[in-house]
């Protein structure tokens, strides 16, 4: 059975039109998550929504406890993930407003726990692929419905924070072939992996980051403009999402996201 986790980035803190929706705390040994959980029927499909900032924006980028996000989800039955978060551009064919359907992310961050594993009891999953193909067809579908300007396929560049990046830093991930930066997918995608849930991250375009001859600065009353307009298109997103998402998850996933650990495992049984 297909229950959709939704992350809700910058500029989405719920989602309307839940069947029987009601917020609730979930716990995990890992701490606190960033907030209590939406609960609620879209179409037919049980969907749990987390504000990834607390309601309010209340954590930053480091300060968010992705292990207990990750992990409450997985308690709870969440088969699928879908992350919607703001981005800024590293392509001048990737305007505000754009959605890019992330496949790849290079990881730059560096002061936040990235792993369920570690001492005692030891695993290595791969994230050649780190998103489920099967959520990327489906959302790029919608989104191409919708009339949604979007990209399928694209690097993500993420970055530790709170500030943005310096030009040279733009410039250099501009050079990688990254395509969008943010500062919130990493170590979600690695966890979501761990955790064996499918995941795929729809990148919404706020800003061109510095990089760019005419915006030389990223400011955020900028990135707000834009951002309500994304978050109301994401909703949309996800209103038209949930049908196909019911309809469509074959077990095992063919990606093999859902056996993430089969072959992870290096410690030696006790
Ligand atoms: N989120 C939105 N715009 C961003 C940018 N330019 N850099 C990092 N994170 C962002």
């Amino acid at each position: 059975m297909t229950v959709l986790g939704i992350m809700g980035g910058s500029g989405v803190y719920d989602i309307a039109g839940l069947k029987d929706a009601k917020w609730q705390r979930i716990a995990s040994p890992f701490g606190e998550t960033s907030d209590e959980f939406l609960f609620g029927v879209l179409d037919g499909l049980d969907v749990v929504f987390v504000p990834r900032h607390g309601r309010g924006h209340r954590h930053s980028p480091t300060s968010i406890n992705y292990r207990a996000n990750i992990d409450a989800l997985k308690r709870i039955g969440v088969t699928d993930i879908l992350s919607l978060s703001a981005c800024g551009s590293l392509r001048e064919d990737l305007p505000p407003g754009y959605f890019v359907v992330v496949d790849q992310f290079i990881d730059r961050t560096f002061a936040r726990d990235k792993s369920f594993f570690g001492e005692g009891f030891v695993a290595h999953v791969s994230m050649a692929h780190p998103t489920c193909n099967r959520l990327a067809h489906a959302v790029h579908d919608c989104a191409r419905q919708a009339g949604f300007p979007i990209k399928f396929g694209g690097t993500y560049l993420a970055m530790e924070g709170p500030q943005f990046s310096s030009l040279a830093e733009s410039r250099l991930y501009r050079s990688w072939g990254c395509d969008v930066i943010g500062m919130t997918n990493m170590p979600e995608a690695k966890l979501a992996r761990e955790a064996e849930i499918c995941y795929v991250t729809v990148a919404m375009v706020t800003d061109f980051d510095c990089w760019h001859p005419d915006h030389d600065h990223v400011q955020v009353a900028d990135i707000v403009r834009v951002l309500l307009d994304n978050a109301e298109k994401a909703k949309t997103l996800v209103t038209m999402v949930a049908p196909l998402l019911k309809e469509s998850r074959p077990t095992p996933c063919p990606h093999g996201c859902d056996r993430a650990l089969e072959h992870a495992l290096i410690t030696a049984p006790a």
